[in-house]
């Protein structure tokens, strides 16, 4: 099995503030990587800032700044943002770094070294008032700049191109060969038929009609086109072609490191037909897995700044703290498919899942054996009875099963199976009535039983919840006297082992939240009215 991987996030526009929806995409991606170094495998995490292209040079000067101060104030509030997700990457790519623009414009001299480009005619639809070319797509059926809403007209202008007709072929064997490397499978699907099949053209890959991108080296009136610029970040943050490619060789060229890209569906393309190309033209080993997500809509529409139902992930974090809003991305929306978010289901999954469910249920035990046990977790004596003996078995499936989901990136899936081995410990208090047990002598191994069998689901359940609850996880150690070597993972699946732990009651985990209150909170987030 691989011990070493490497996974991205999408490096995010830095045209406007983040939303909701970024922060889904980093979350997700974080807590799969938290999870595998738990497993103790070496991870390179990397995310980043696009900051390159026209919509950005436009955004900055109706700002009255340059593209650079522009795109550097942004950025602030990139860090700021997964500061306080407390996201773990190990680096941050801006591609205005030098590191970046150098590499990037070295791999355009080699793919126009190799003829993978070349220079050609770039005809399309062109605004003259915003000095814009437009695809077909883009200006519709009226030929209308998307941007100014003018007429546009057929216009030439000179062009590098990638040639995609000299890689398709391999590309579909490719797929054919790795069948896991687009996932969800749908997803390779729609780019077959959607895309490859009716014939690729060729790929423009420079732009004059504005400058604030990379130049060419060879033909500075030209700037390498943003895409091209973009992906190629996967790579330079490791070293590719520096001085430096100690890391580059090692979480990305050695097979045995596993390269992954989180992305969201809006971008597919991009990730799972062109960049497979530029790899191929420079030689390089293709990723092993691209996990395309779904996007995060408001209630039946798109997030929108007019409609006033972007969710600003700031002031969700100030408020509700880290791990509930890391609980809430995880556990709401399959990882994989589209979803809704609601002010109504926000508060109602924390307070279910995690006040109710997870926080009673510690808040429970950890009363019970300070009252019958002064405080030290029975010791276990094995399988005493069949009720017992169930809630050990789904414990370990629960491992078991968790740990399959999330190697296969269904993290939603996996947070559910955790959440329903803590639904069962609640309902194994009301089915064993320890206050019963307690009452009667000769049913002390019983009591001591099951106040083992608690401690250890909850043990369990909190160490698979360590790479989404990053604070409260340890706050729940902390009140089942969990230390040292039990902080290790591996020790999960050694049953019985919270016998002699000395529990310490302290404040709720997750505090019950006023709905009405809560909600009316959240939509004032919503409207820009808390920020
Ligand atoms: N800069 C490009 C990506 C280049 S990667 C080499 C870009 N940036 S973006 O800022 O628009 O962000 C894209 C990613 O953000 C999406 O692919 C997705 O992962 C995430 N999301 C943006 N909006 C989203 C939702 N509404 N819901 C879920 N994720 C969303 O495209």
């Amino acid at each position: 099995m691989k011990k070493r991987f490497y996974i991205t996030t999408p490096i995010y526009y830095p045209s406007a503030k983040l939303h909701i929806g970024h922060a889904y995409c980093t979350t997700l991606t974080d807590v799969f990587a938290r999870y595998k170094r738990l497993r103790g495998f070496e991870c390179f995490f990397l995310t980043g800032a696009d900051e390159h292209g026209q919509k950005i040079e436009k955004n900055a000067a109706a700002a009255g700044k340059t593209p650079q101060e522009f795109v550097d104030g942004i950025v602030e509030g990139f860090y700021k943002l997964w500061d306080l997700l407390h996201i773990s990457n190990n680096d941050f790519i801006r591609t205005t770094q030098e590191r970046h623009v150098k590499v990037v414009q070295d791999i355009f001299s080699k793919m126009l070294a190799n003829d993978d480009i070349y220079l050609g005619k770039y005809k399309g639809w062109y605004c003259k008032e915003c000095e814009a070319f437009w695809t077909d797509t883009q200006a519709g059926p009226d030929h209308i700049c998307p941007d100014c809403g003018r007429p546009v007209q057929t216009a030439e202008e000179e062009a590098y191109f990638f040639k995609t007709s000299k890689y398709v072929d391999r590309l579909m064997k490719f797929f054919d060969e790795n069948p896991k490397f687009l996932v969800p499978e749908s997803r390779k699907n729609e780019m077959i038929n959607t895309f490859i099949k009716p014939g690729l053209e060729d790929l423009c890959v420079s732009r004059t009609s504005f400058s604030w991108g990379i130049p060419i080296r060879e033909n500075p009136k030209h700037v390498i086109y943003v895409w091209l610029d973009a992906l190629t970040n996967y790579i330079t943050a490791l070293g590719y072609d520096s001085e430096h490619p100690e890391n580059f060789e090692k979480f990305w060229q050695d097979p045995e490191s596993e390269t992954i890209h989180i992305l969201g569906a809006d971008i597919t393309r991009f990730h799972a037909i062109y960049w497979p190309m530029f790899l191929m033209s420079l030689g390089v080993r293709l990723p092993d897995r691209e996990f395309v997500h779904g996007l995060l809509m408001m209630k039946d529409s798109k997030m929108s700044k007019s409609k006033g139902n972007v969710v600003d992930p700031y002031p969700l974090v100030e408020r509700y703290g880290v791990d509930a809003v890391r609980y809430y991305l995880a556990r709401e929306v399959s990882f994989g498919s589209d979803g809704n978010f609601t002010p109504e289901q926000f508060v109602e999954r924390i307070n279910t899942d995690l006040a109710n469910a997870l926080g009673n249920l510690l808040n429970r035990t950890v009363s019970m054996i300070n009252k019958y046990f002064d405080g030290v977790v029975p010791e276990y004596k094995g399988r005493i009875n069949d009720v017992d003996g169930n809630l050990e078995d789904l414990t370990k499936l629960t491992i078991e099963s968790y740990e399959r989901l999330m190697d296969d990136l269904k993290i939603t899936d996996a947070i559910t199976q955790v959440n329903e081995l803590v639904n069962r410990a609640n309902k194994y208090i009301d089915e064993t009535e320890p206050w019963a047990l307690a009452k009667d002598p000769e049913k002390k191994a019983n009591l001591e039983s099951v106040m083992l069998h608690l401690t250890n689901s909850i043990y369990v359940a909190g160490m698979l919840l360590k790479p989404v609850l990053v604070t409260a996880s340890d706050k729940l150690f902390e009140q089942l006297g969990v230390t040292g070597d039990l902080l290790n993972y591996d020790n999960i699946y050694k049953y019985g082992v919270t016998g002699g732990l000395k529990v310490e009651k302290k404040d709720q985990l997750f505090p019950r939240l006023d709905a009405a209150v809560e909600v009316q909170y959240i939509q004032d987030i919503m409207a820009g009215n808390i920020k």
